[in-house]
């Protein structure tokens, strides 16, 4: 239970090579989170389906429907892309072309609960963000689900890729020229100002700066309409926190080596989300035509079973049944945090008699879809043909990403709704 999430984290980093040192911080911090909060789980999981009645009446108040809560159902049509009809599929996550031999996975369609999520109908979306810029803005799983939103629509309009900067393709832009739309990805796994960590140089500590975004993808607002918003998994790892870059240190996450005093990440997400999320209102023009939509996708979380690095870290074929699968405690809280930090957003919205240049706020609440799918990662699979050498116990596994084509494509699915009401 506790290792599979060194892996999420070399995999989040893009490192290479294993680090006993997160190893130990990991076993720690799982077994410190295990210990303390047992005795809430109960507690916290009433908690957290609280929560969703809450959002779950406030959609029907609106005559939405929320999407957040259903089951997954088994579905004959196939998805209307795959690995070698998209060209942007990360290798990592192109499960066909790397191998993987099953196929049941791609058969499952998200029923909510009381509506039906329509399949995702690209050229629909294409019109809804005509003339317009969506960006997506976070980690590796906001990437995951720009790609597969970049699959879904070029099965209908050919993309031109127009920008590409940073390892791992971390900012590119893409035009759909015939309907001058443009859709773009902002590398900023911690959304405030930050400096990423780099073990290899000594530098154990991702370094945040708790009065101030990342510009990188801030001092591009002006020309975004639709922002999604998707990070989480960053905030568990070793990290400074600091009031402003050069000033004070406030704490931090797991430093034994410094006399920093602890304070726990949830705080220090919710306030960067909370720094993100009021940025983009506080930057918007105040052009009569400069409405804004800002989407967060809520947590979504691992599916590590045993141990990371042996066969079988993650082989289900099949989605959990329901009630077959709890939500871990800090699953639940880091989507907890995203739906509060989004309601306050809307919140304040109201109260401002000021109409222009109104940025409306929504969650793709996933957390409870993506728990159900551990059938869904690339597994051992993130890497081509891994028993091409015969059966191997050990190896990396990707329990964390999500397999393309693959359930992550529901994302999307909910993403079309949400920008369908809003327009
Ligand atoms: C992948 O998609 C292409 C184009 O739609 C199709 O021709 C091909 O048969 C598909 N391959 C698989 C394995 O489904
Ligand atoms: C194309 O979209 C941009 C916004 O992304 C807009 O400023 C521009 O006016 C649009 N061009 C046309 C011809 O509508
Ligand atoms: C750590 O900080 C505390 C409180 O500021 C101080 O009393 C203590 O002496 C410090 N310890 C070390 C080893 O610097």
């Amino acid at each position: 239970m506790q290792k599979p999430l060194i892996n999420l984290h070399q995999r989040l980093h893009f490192l290479t090579k294993k680090h006993i040192f997160f190893a130990l911080y990991l076993l720690l911090l799982l077994a410190l989170i295990q210990l303390h909060h047992q005795h809430k789980k109960s507690l916290i999981s009433h908690e957290v389906m609280r929560t969703k009645a809450e959002d779950g009446s406030a959609g029907r108040a609106n005559m939405k429907c929320d999407f957040s809560i259903g089951k997954w159902i088994r579905n004959k049509a196939k998805p209307i892309y795959n690995g070698t009809s998209c060209g942007t599929i990360k290798e990592g996550q192109n499960c066909m072309a790397n191998g993987r031999p099953d196929t049941g996975y791609l058969h499952w369609r998200w029923q909510p609960v009381g509506c039906d999520l329509h399949p995702f109908h690209p050229s629909l979306f294409l019109t809804l963000i005509q003339n317009k810029h969506l960006a997506f803005v976070g980690d590796s799983l906001a990437r995951n689900q720009l790609e597969s939103l970049m699959c879904l629509l070029s099965t209908v309009s050919q993309p031109e890729l127009i920008y590409s900067s940073g390892d791992d393709n971390k900012f590119k832009r893409w035009a759909f020229p015939s309907y001058n739309a443009t859709v773009s990805l902002f590398w900023s796994p911690l959304l405030v100002k930050h400096v990423e960590k780099e073990p290899s140089l000594g530098k154990n500590y991702n370094k945040l700066y708790m009065d101030s975004v990342d510009e990188r993808w801030a001092r591009e607002l002006d020309e975004i309409d639709i922002v999604v918003f998707s990070a989480g998994h960053w905030f568990l790892l070793p990290a400074i926190y600091y009031d402003t870059a050069g000033g004070d240190v406030l704490g931090c996450h797991y430093c034994p080596e410094f006399n920093y005093t602890e304070i726990g990440f949830f705080d220090i997400f919710r306030k960067s989300l909370r720094i993100a999320l009021n940025e983009v209102k506080r930057r918007r023009s105040r052009r009569r035509s400069s409405e804004k939509l800002v989407v967060l996708t809520t947590f979504s979380p691992a599916h590590f079973e045993g141990e990371w690095n042996k066969a079988g870290a993650c082989s289900k074929m099949e989605p959990f049944k329901e009630g077959e699968k709890k939500m871990e405690y800090m699953d639940g809280e880091m989507r907890r945090i995203g739906v509060e930090e989004v309601r306050k957003g809307n919140d304040v919205e109201e109260e401002e008699e000021e109409v222009n240049g109104r940025v409306k706020y929504e969650v793709v609440d996933v957390t409870e879809l993506a728990l159900m799918r551990g059938d869904g990662h690339p597994g051992p699979y993130m890497n081509p043909f891994p028993y091409a050498q015969g059966y191997k116990e050990r190896l990396q596994n990707d329990c964390v990403h999500w397999c393309l084509p693959g359930p992550i494509d529901a994302w999307n699915e909910i993403l079309l709704e949400i920008i369908k009401s809003w327009k």
